[in-house]
């Protein structure tokens, strides 16, 4: 017996139908077992409490802004600056003559990286801001 092993096995008993519906979920996301799915399942619900949590996270804010718009740099660049704790860096990309898409990679405590995404969405004129809520990863092992 590998007593040194960090992997456990334990049965799950469930519901056939369940089954079933889960095995077409692990075929149409392409796993290659159970077990890779579970996994998965299980860490996206750790990463979910982590911000329910108000933990230290991170994660990426994505934004469309029309760069033209009057003082809308200026806004943003404020609101950022205001949080400048929680920014690890950022990138703009000129998505066409007019559009600009800029990610915000963030790190520290939930509520407060939340907060910088509602700010940004909060600006007159940005089009579009969404928050991928990831994780540092400490406690994903
Ligand atoms: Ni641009």
């Amino acid at each position: 017996m590998d007593t040194g092993s960090r992997i456990a096995r334990f049965g799950v008993s469930l519901d056939r139908d369940l089954l079933e519906r889960f095995d077409n979920y692990i075929r149409e996301r392409n796993y290659m077992n159970r077990s890779e799915a579970l996994r998965d399942l299980i860490r996206a619900e750790l990463v979910r409490k982590e911000w329910e949590e108000e933990r230290e996270v991170a994660g990426a804010i994505t934004l469309v802004y029309e760069h033209r718009k009057r003082e809308l740099l200026n806004k943003i660049m404020k609101t950022e600056h205001d949080y400048h704790h929680l920014i690890v860096s950022s990138q703009h990309i000129h998505l066409d003559h007019d559009n600009c898409l800029e990610i915000v990679a963030c790190r520290g405590n939930a509520r407060e990286i939340q907060r910088l995404a509602n700010r940004l969405r909060a600006i007159k004129d940005v089009r579009h801001v969404s928050l991928a809520m990831s994780s540092t990863g400490k406690e994903l092992e």
